[in-house]
């Protein structure tokens, strides 16, 4: 067994070498790929007299250096790396190894995802392929060969140009690629495969002609338009928002179905998850094809913010990810609409980030220490960073964040660097003291902002004070520096003032004079800060009604229903002035897809926060009473909204049809607390008339719940139709593993055995066992069924893929939060993973913070 080292921020050393240029050739067969590489190398410290090059369980064949063969005794090898002894100023290493790409079931590294060969090195993957400093902040020029089976894989890819093609061998052939764009190792990409695709052609603002290509499974060629279309609006875009072009000639994708994440954003050959490339009406919801374009968009934006300018460490992630999420978010706010983007980021936020940084696990946007690196690609780096950025785009304004992000760009240009560069130049060109902001770094969990208000005279007084929790080790944490965007209305709704105010003091006070009469206050609007506010009074009701806020409207109704819901599993009783106010909700004038989301109640995980002790039964009960209650109040309302938005053959993308879609369904969803005849019928005639996804599944998960009979004819006839297309497939695990009928488990059990079903497949993995821990009904079961079931797969997943089985190990980490009598049972389960042999850092790092901070 590997020992266990934790990697600390403080600890960071410039490197003692540069790595000039690399020449890498892959064989590639069947059974084993034999990988040569040659590194021009230069000393930079030199003092230092040996090379250690980190490396995984080395099959060496050859070692060379300056074209000498090497004695046994000039290197050493052990699990994770290559020593080598008695190194001069320059030199040159010539390394020849074996790798198993078949055998290969991690995802990281090279492997195979069906019959196509593909690699994934972020962040510490290319030590797998062959001996290196695989560390961001060694940038190299890659050249590549690859060689294959002419039949078998026509298709040879790799990162930069096509520079030449080897076709002299009979079976074999072979092309080489030049990358003129020095990079770290993290962003080296390998495809071979046999492979269908689609190309077009982009033209820089400066005139360059682009050839763009995606490429996927054959048959599959067909749906890869709306990626295409979605890349080259994220190339206008950041042409337009950013003055950024691209600098290759060739753009890129392949699309697999085995792929840990989203994608991944290597220079010139982005490698995507199929999830997020493959897309039509037919067999696609509308939230994929969203999904398309912002990930798509993101490994795009990545080219410059990422590739060209790259992170010193990996603790610098959230450099290159809190900033490209900011941009795509911002991309898919320009696109489509700024307000319903807004509430969707802020949604996904509360619901994932939110529970992370309440949790053991819970750890800075830049952590300052970790064991495994594949555990920090998380929510907090990611969109907690993102909200990071937004503030500094909110303290800056539009105009000095641009002339603040062109300074960024010019200055670091080529380079391997830190979030204090970055902070650097956004104080610069922003003329801001940035020094106190920078606390949002280093420090973690989720401030709350305590409100109080009073009103003498003619003066309103707001006072603020900043409730900072402690570090997950105990460290006291300071107040944060952050805009707090604010807004007063007066007892008609009509608006006194907007504001922006900056908060820097644990306790402040802000006054306004010259009012009539005391105002509501509307605060945090556009949510300007990842904050929880308290507020001692609320007019959540006004707010629904009055407020021109649209962030904080959807807030008003929020809170509402949570407060509702807390009082219907305290007293059993439905606040009827939430059931009032809903049904003005109904009658609003405003786009469809906002009023969608206005219409959704809180989820289950945004009620658990509200709570000391996590009781799931209690906060299941009392959603679907008030779920009830209003369907029962709105019925034929609700069925009126339903029948003037169905148009069960439109097979539009428009964001008209869009919008009428997911109000149409929302409607359906509400009615479907009915539980009745009448309801079923709707739901069973949307799902065999409707031609779009988004309909079908909406329908299908609602018959899932409420009509058993019905149930099973849909989901027979969608296995039938859809059983050869995973991605389809992967909804159809997702309904029945979330699904709130009796016996989930024993079916999720079952389904494993489907011929469908693939453990090794990541997308599989996560639509049935992941939505399954997700399930919170049967997943903290009171027989401690549930809790045993994940336990047994996530030792089950860590010999086959410890990211997989790290990422459901995260579903126990509100632990601390729940029933004692959960508690005992999940403790038991906790203590067995920990203590099982050999088990991989990745879970072990996650299950041990878990046992040690409860
Ligand atoms: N860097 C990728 C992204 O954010 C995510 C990723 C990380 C993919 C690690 C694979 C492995 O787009
Ligand atoms: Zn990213």
């Amino acid at each position: 067994m590997s020992k266990i080292v934790e990697k600390f921020l403080k600890d960071y050393k410039k490197p003692a070498f540069k790595i000039e240029t690399i020449n890498l050739t892959f064989e590639l067969f069947e059974e084993e790929t034999i990988v040569t590489s040659v590194m021009k190398f230069i000393k930079v410290d030199e003092s230092v007299n040996e090379l250690r090059l980190d490396s995984v369980d080395l099959e060496l064949l050859e070692l060379r250096l300056n074209d000498l063969k090497l004695q046994e005794s000039r290197y050493q090898i052990d699990e994770k790396s290559l020593t080598i002894f008695g190194i001069p100023s320059t030199f040159e290493i010539q390394i020849k190894n074996k790798i198993y790409p078949h055998k290969n079931t991690e995802l990281e590294g090279l492997y195979k995802s069906g019959d196509i060969f593909c690699t994934q090195n972020e962040p510490e993957g290319f030590r797998s392929i062959t001996p290196y400093l695989d560390r961001p902040d060694i940038m190299s020029v890659f050249t590549t060969t690859v060689i294959a089976d002419k039949m078998k894989y026509p298709v040879l890819l790799s990162n930069g140009n096509k520079i030449e093609c080897h076709d002299s061998f009979d079976e074999r052939h072979g092309v080489t690629w030049f990358d003129p764009h020095p990079k770290p190792a993290y962003l080296f990409a390998l495809v071979a495969g046999d492979l269908g695709s689609i190309t077009d052609e982009f033209m820089t603002l400066s005139g360059n002609k682009i050839t763009l290509n995606i490429y996927c499974d054959f048959g599959n060629e067909s749906k890869c338009f709306h990626a295409m279309k979605s890349l080259k609006e994220a190339m206008t875009w950041d042409e337009q928002k950013y003055g950024r072009e691209y600098d290759l000639d060739i753009y890129n994708i392949v699309a697999v179905d085995s792929f840990n994440m989203g994608a991944m954003e290597n220079k010139g050959l982005n490698i995507f998850n199929s999830a997020y490339v493959l897309a039509d009406m037919d067999t696609a919801t509308d939230a994929n094809f969203m999904g398309i374009e912002s990930v798509i968009a993101h490994e795009y934006f990545h080219n410059w913010t990422g590739n060209r300018i790259t992170c010193r460490d990996w603790f610098q992630l959230t450099l290159k990810e809190g900033l490209t999420v900011f941009r795509d978010q911002s991309f898919s706010a320009d696109l489509n609409s700024k307000e319903v983007q807004r509430i969707e980021d802020v949604k996904a936020l509360r619901e994932r980030q939110f529970v992370e940084d309440d949790s053991p696990t819970r750890h800075p946007i830049q952590p300052k220490s970790y064991i495994s690196m594949n555990n920090f690609y998380t929510s907090t780096v990611y969109e907690k960073g993102a909200e990071v950025i937004r503030m500094i785009h909110t303290l800056l304004g539009e105009k000095k964040y641009r002339k603040a992000t062109n300074l960024y760009f010019e200055s670091f240009d080529g380079a391997a660097v830190t979030t204090d560069d970055f902070l650097w130049a956004m104080s610069e060109a922003g003329e801001i003291d940035l020094s106190q902001f920078k606390r949002w770094y280093h420090q973690s969990g989720t401030p709350k902002l305590e409100v109080k208000e009073s009103f003498e005279g003619d003066t309103y007084l707001l006072r603020l004070k900043q409730v900072i929790p402690n570090a997950v080790d105990g460290t006291e944490q300071k107040a944060y520096y952050f805009p707090l965007k604010m807004g007063l209305l007066d007892e008609n709704g009509e608006e006194i003032l907007e504001k922006t105010l900056i908060i820097s003091q644990e306790e402040e006070e802000f006054s306004f004079d010259g009012l009539e009469s005391k105002p509501i206050l509307s605060i945090n609007r556009d949510f300007s800060a990842p904050i929880i506010v308290k507020q001692e009074e609320n007019n959540f009701a006004f707010l629904m009604k009055h407020d021109t806020n649209s962030f904080i409207q959807y807030e008003a109704t929020q809170n509402f229903a949570l407060q509702t819901i807390n009082k219907a599993i305290n007293s059993d009783e439905i606040d009827e002035d939430f059931v009032n106010s809903f049904g003005h909700l109904l009658d609003l004038d405003v786009d469809l897809s906002y009023k969608s989301l206005l219409l959704e109640l809180p989820t289950v995980s945004a009620i658990m926060q509200t709570q000391e002790k996590i009781d799931f039964d209690t906060i299941y009960k009392a959603k679907e009473k008030l779920l009830y209650s209003l369907a029962t109040a709105f019925k034929e309302k609700l069925v009126q909204i339903y029948n003037q938005n169905h148009f069960p053959l439109s097979i539009d993308l428009t964001t008209q049809a869009i919008s009428q879609r997911a109000i149409k369904n929302r409607v359906l969803r509400i009615l479907s607390a009915l539980e009745n005849e009448e309801v079923a019928e709707m739901a069973k005639k949307q799902y065999s008339e409707s031609l779009t996804m988004t309909d079908r599944i909406v329908a299908l998960d609602i018959l899932e719940n409420i009509h058993a009979s019905y149930a099973q004819e849909a989901l027979e006839d969608f296995y039938k139709k859809y059983k050869t297309q995973t991605l389809v497939m992967n909804k159809y695990f997702a309904i029945l593993a979330s699904s709130g009928r009796d016996e989930v488990l024993q079916r999720v059990e079952r389904l494993q055995l489907d011929k469908v079903y693939d453990e090794k497949v990541p997308n599989l993995v996560r639509s049935l066992i992941g939505s399954f821990s997700r399930n919170h009904k049967y997943f903290h079961a009171q027989d401690g069924s549930g809790y045993k079931f994940i336990a047994d797969k996530i030792i089950e997943l860590d010999k086959i893929n410890p990211q997989m089985a790290s990422s459901l190990a995260n579903s126990f980490k509100i632990y601390d939060k729940l029933l004692d009598r959960n508690k005992k049972l999940l403790e038991q389960e906790l203590k067995r993973v920990v203590s099982t042999q050999a088990l991989s850092n990745n879970t072990y790092e996650i299950i041990n913070k878990i046992l040690m901070n409860a």
